[in-house]
């Protein structure tokens, strides 16, 4: 059965339980959709070094790309401080947008963001809306 983004964003609650995140708190999770129906979990990983920590978003893309899978539809993301406010959505930072442009269809694939005290409250952007004027792999041909 397809999974609605309801169930992407709870999905992406769930990884979030799994974040390392000692040094800024805010735990972050993603719940990536392939177009075969897979999922992957991801959540940020942090490092007493800072520099290497990897965001919740590229933790789940390096999973699905890494087991062979390279056509996605959809990502859920959520995040927040432990202990602070959670009514905001956790937009992806710019470092993932990039990240993400290399494996998707910028007009199609979409991002799909909710604040972790209203789950229900789904704001749905395709990586044009978030990454416009993008560079991408055909830049390079
Ligand atoms: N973080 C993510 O995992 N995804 C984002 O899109 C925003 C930021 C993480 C990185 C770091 O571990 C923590 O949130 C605070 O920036």
């Amino acid at each position: 059965m397809p999974i609605c983004d309801a169930e992407l964003i709870q999905w992406a609650v769930k990884a979030r339980e799994k974040s390392y995140s000692p040094y800024s708190d805010f735990s972050v999770g993603a719940a990536l959709l392939a177009k075969n129906g897979k999922l992957y979990l991801g959540c940020n990983i942090e490092n007493a070094a800072f520099t290497p920590g990897i965001c919740a978003e590229r933790t789940a893309f390096s999973k699905a790309l890494s087991e062979g899978d390279k056509d996605f539809e959809a990502i859920a993301i959520v995040g927040g401080k432990e202990g602070g406010n959670l009514d905001h959505i956790c937009a992806p930072c710019g470092v993932c947008r990039q990240f993400i442009r290399e494996f998707t269809e910028p007009a199609t694939f979409r991002i799909l963001l909710a604040p972790l005290n209203a789950p229900e409250k789904i704001t749905s952007y395709t990586l044009e809306q978030l990454l416009p004027e993008s560079f991408g792999p055909d830049n390079l041909k």
